[in-house]
């Protein structure tokens, strides 16, 4: 299994351009998109699960490009819409039993089965008779999630899944996908919250304003951020001016002033001291970079 994204460009009918020469190589396992609103996450996601045109550039899916076999790509396909909603007057079981039949599972009796264990797996079993609709956000996500995966994909595209869990939930959601990754799947997570990604995805590529910032492990994010972090002893009017020329991250209040983090390719001339970074500064760092990058 593997996804090959080569050269994509997607330009709205409005002339936003949402997507600028977007290069991956998608393997079995766990790949996260991370970047920020906007970045270009469900754009490329609606491009991969072939519900939206490329302006340019092609996917390939196990070497078939995928523009000129929609049938073939959405047979192997589970896909949550970030913005996912259902018929809300169906029970929860009945919801995923229609999605069973759009997914083309034609048998009554594999179905039911198929059903009831998603139920099961998704924590949704006790709740299958209430009304889809009344179902609390979390469950709502969860059932959307059930229906992705109610086919059994070998591509799992999950848009911003976590939006509006709880820790807890988001935590059950995480040990599922994992549970997933051990097959021969491919699960595309896409999100803005860093350490959904840590925590999960052996390999991600960071968006932002539409271009690849990264890609790689996370681990190498980390690395890759190394010596762009530092913490800096400030006082109150130094503060002002660490703040214009450097991304803060953190603000921490001091007896004598402020100690503010910041990423940043080199300080000087403060009292600054150089720190192991965290993700999330490596993130912020990387989507500095690339928008130093697009300014010039
Ligand atoms: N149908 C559309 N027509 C015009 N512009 C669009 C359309 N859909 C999205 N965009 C723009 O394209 C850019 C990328 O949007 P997209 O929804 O892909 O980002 P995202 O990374 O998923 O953001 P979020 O984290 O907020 O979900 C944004 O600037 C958005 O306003
Ligand atoms: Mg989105």
């Amino acid at each position: 299994m593997n996804i090959s994204i080569q050269g994509l460009n997607k330009i709205y009918p409005n002339g936003h351009q949402a997507l600028t020469d977007v290069n991956l190589d998608i393997h079995e396992g766990m790949f996260g998109l991370l970047g920020p609103n906007g970045a270009g996450k469900s754009s490329l996601m609606r491009i991969l699960v072939t519900l939206m045109k490329p302006s340019s550039g092609e996917i390939l899916v196990n070497g078939k490009n995928a523009a000129h076999n929609r049938g073939y790509v959405r047979g192997m396909l589970g896909y949550l819409p970030q913005d996912f909603s259902f018929f809300s007057n169906l029970k929860t079981y009945e919801f995923l039993d229609y999605a069973a039949r759009l997914a083309g599972m034609r048998s009554k009796r594999r179905r039911s089965q198929a059903v009831d264990e998603m139920l099961e797996s998704v924590g949704l079993f006790d709740v299958r008779s209430r009304k889809a609709g009344k179902l609390s956000g979390g469950m709502k996500r969860r059932l959307g999630i059930a229906q992705a995966l109610i086919n059994d994909p070998q591509i799992i595209i999950v848009d911003e899944p976590t939006t509006g869990l709880d820790p807890e939930e988001r935590i059950r959601f995480r040990n599922l996908l994992a549970r997933l990754s051990s097959k021969d799947v491919i699960i595309i997570l896409s999100t803005h919250i860093v350490a959904d990604i840590s925590s999960t995805c052996e390999h991600m590529a960071l968006l932002n304003r539409g271009e690849v910032a990264f890609t790689g492990s996370p681990e190498e994010l980390l690395r890759q951020a190394q010596g762009h972090v530092w913490t800096i002893n400030v006082t109150e009017k130094e503060y002002v001016e660490v703040n214009q020329k450097f991304q803060v991250v953190a603000t921490v209040m001091m007896k004598d002033g402020w100690k503010v983090t910041v990423v940043g390719d080199e300080v000087k001339g403060y009292d600054a001291q150089m720190i192991q970074p965290n993700l999330e500064h490596a993130y912020v760092y990387f989507v500095e970079h690339t928008l130093k990058k697009t300014n010039l």
